[in-house]
């Protein structure tokens, strides 16, 4: 088992990665001072495979659980979802100190923590990621939230968990697109801020993908230890923590102009290859560093090469996003594995001719 200490003050918290910790849960909360009532909010799927058992568990630790389901999907992410669980946390009689458990994926850890944050000004959260983008990411840092209209991840808060258990032993019913879509991420944090972690998924990429769990161990905790880094030097997304959207403002255009025909995961390594071709053709990112991420995207089940998109629409789509959110398009360029650097310079002319030329 690894321990990645979050620092942030008052706020900070522990990530305990490792297999078969979710059998320990109850363990856990007693050490972090929880004895009594508690709610697990999770989706169908997670509930079939994790959350029934753990619910018995943690009622024969002496708990009294209730288990609160929504149906699996993005769309849950959504303020009607989140009142459906207000109702049901108030039938429930549930206290501030009554802690929210997330079991599930970045749908569930953003839905249920979002309601942890608003439900009585805020309830106690305990993150429980089932997947690897949920370990690896979206259980990290405190941004929860739920989409509105074309507003997505835009209503929420940033809400620190009390505790974050991984583990990594539920990684292995997952199919090998959500393991890519994971490995995005964390591909995405060692070109932003370890190159030896770079290599460590370059060199591992077989054993991660056959779910050996000294890999799978050491990815979950080298990416929580790269991101509790940043997320502890800017916890409120001022400065540092933009380097966390590498790869994410055309892919975020890619996913969002193919109506979500593009997965997430895709759409970031589409995104990591476009802004390192960007960087390349500025000549700032060398040709071999960018032959090297090739290949581990590749290698990750992750597409190579940029498809052909309509670079037009993709950045007419970010000039609108940009509209929406305020400020400038803003992209998060390498300059060699293992660092990165902000601009808001990037020609819409150099943009169309990476996106063209494939990367
Ligand atoms: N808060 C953040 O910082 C942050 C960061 C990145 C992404 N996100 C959010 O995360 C979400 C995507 O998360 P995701 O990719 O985990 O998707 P998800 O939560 O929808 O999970 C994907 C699917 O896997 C199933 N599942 C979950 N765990 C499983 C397991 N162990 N075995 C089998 N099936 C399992 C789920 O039921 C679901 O159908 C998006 O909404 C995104 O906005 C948030």
């Amino acid at each position: 088992m690894k321990r990645v200490r979050v620092r942030l003050g008052n706020n900070s918290y522990n990530i305990y990665i490792g297999s078969g910790l979710l059998a320990q849960t109850g363990d856990w909360l007693k050490k972090s001072g929880f004895n009594d009532k508690l709610v697990i909010i999770t989706d169908q799927p997670v509930k079939r495979l994790y959350g029934t058992t753990l619910k018995q568990r943690l009622t024969s630790d002496g708990f009294n659980v209730a288990i609160l389901e929504v149906p699996e999907g993005e769309e849950q992410k959504s303020l009607e979802t989140a009142g459906r669980l207000y109702g049901k946390l108030t039938d429930l009689y549930a206290e501030r100190s009554t802690p929210i458990l997330a079991l599930g994926g970045g749908v569930i850890g953003d839905l249920a923590g979002f309601v942890a944050a608003t439900y009585l000004r805020g309830v106690p959260l305990i993150q429980l990621p089932t997947t690897l983008l949920a370990q690896v990411d979206s259980s990290i840092g405190g941004k929860v939230a739920v989409d509105h209209g074309k507003l997505k991840n835009k209503i929420g808060a940033f809400y620190q968990p009390r505790l974050v258990l991984s583990d990594t032993a539920t990684l292995k019913t997952l199919t090998p697109g959500e393991i890519s879509d994971g490995l995005a991420e964390a591909i995405k944090h060692g070109v932003i801020w370890d190159r030896e972690y770079f290599t460590y998924i370059e060199t591992n990429l077989d054993r991660i993908k056959s779910f050996d769990g000294a890999a799978l161990e050491a990815v979950v905790s080298g990416s929580a230890r790269i991101k509790a880094e940043v997320v502890a030097k800017d916890e409120r997304d001022f400065g540092l923590r933009n380097i966390l959207n590498y790869g994410h403002t055309i892919g975020h255009a890619v996913e969002s102009t193919t109506d979500f025909g593009v997965g997430h995961g895709q759409a970031v390594a589409i995104g990591m290859l476009a802004a390192a071709g960007i960087s390349n053709r500025l000549g700032i990112f060398d040709t071999g560093e960018l032959t090297r991420l090739k290949g581990v995207i590749e290698g990750a089940g992750l597409p190579a090469a940029i498809p052909e998109v309509d670079a037009k629409k993709l950045i007419q789509f970010m000039e609108h996003d940009k509209k929406i959110i305020g400020g400038r398009v803003r992209f998060v360029l390498p300059r060699s594995i293992g660092e990165v650097f902000i601009t808001d310079e990037v020609s819409p002319s150099l943009i169309e001719n990476v996106l063209a030329g494939g990367g």
